[in-house]
């Protein structure tokens, strides 16, 4: 998958950024969607930096019409989308399921379900014809075990990786590869803002097993070999990123 245009949601993020910086070491081209403009603009900075092309575009993944858009998008400015990181995600809140606020739940099926679904769906369209491309879904390690005051968090990770067998099976014969990536618990705002959550709430969702958490670019450096050929024969994989912690 060298040479090809990368495409990174929730680019702007801490592990978004890094998946854009790692994959701009081979991609001619990397384009960054986020919710937010500005994190969005930053990791462009970034990808120029690190010697390729960049193209921020600011897009809620949630919205059909707006992920239609902007893959034509990126399309037309930068070429054939093949490597595609479908990563935007958010985590909603800590919360026992008794209490759990339903708009809370609703927004994170809409982001961390449907957007990857959306992904899936409109650039798949794009790549089937050409018949090559490598997606790579972010899940997380909360995709096979449960973690208690995370109800739509883990649901919705539950059905990323639903989503990522799905389509593997479906691109099954072609150069398609669609798998997911599944990270623990990462130095990130994402884990702050949980921890400091569950703290308040006096609920323990982590269960790292001793585990030390990751980094960015422990994630990023997965995704670029996922997205590589040297993962030619990897399809449909959960693939686990977390010192072990799920083992424990
Ligand atoms: N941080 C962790 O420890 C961890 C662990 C496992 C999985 N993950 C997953 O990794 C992915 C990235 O998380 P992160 O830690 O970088 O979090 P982050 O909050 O730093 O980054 C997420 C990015 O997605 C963007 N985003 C949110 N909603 C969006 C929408 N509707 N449309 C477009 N963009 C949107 C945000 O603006 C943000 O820039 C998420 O899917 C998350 O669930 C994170």
């Amino acid at each position: 998958m060298k040479g090809d245009v990368a495409l990174v949601t929730g680019g702007g993020g801490d592990i978004g950024r890094a998946i854009a910086v790692a994959l701009a070491r081979t991609a001619p081209a990397v384009a960054i969607v986020d919710i937010d403009e500005a994190a969005a603009a930053a990791t462009a900075r970034l990808v120029e930096a690190a010697g390729a092309k960049a193209l921020a575009v600011r897009a809620d993944v949630s919205s059909a019409a707006e992920t239609a858009a902007f893959v034509e998008t990126i399309e037309q400015k930068l070429g054939p989308i093949g490597i595609f990181a479908n990563n935007a995600g958010i985590e909603g809140v800590v919360a026992p399921l008794h209490e759990y606020p339903d708009d809370t739940f609703d927004r994170l099926m809409q982001v961390n379900v449907k957007g990857v679904f959306l992904g899936l769906k409109y650039v798949l369209a794009k790549m089937r014809p050409r018949g090559r491309g490598a997606i790579v879904n972010t899940a997380s390690t909360s995709a096979i075990r449960g973690r208690a005051g995370l109800a739509g968090y883990v649901a919705s990770k539950h059905a990323v990786l639903g989503l990522t067998r799905t389509a593997a099976l479906e691109v099954t014969g072609t150069k398609i590869r669609v798998n997911a990536i599944l990270p623990g618990p990462i130095e990130s705002r994402m884990i702050q803002e949980l921890e400091d959550q569950a703290r308040e709430r006096s609920v323990t969702p982590r269960r790292s097993g001793g585990a030390p958490y990751g980094k960015p670019e422990n994630i990023a450096d997965v995704v670029a070999f996922l997205a590589s050929d040297a993962a030619a024969h990897v399809n449909g994989a959960a693939w686990v990123v977390d010192g072990g912690m799920t083992v424990a």
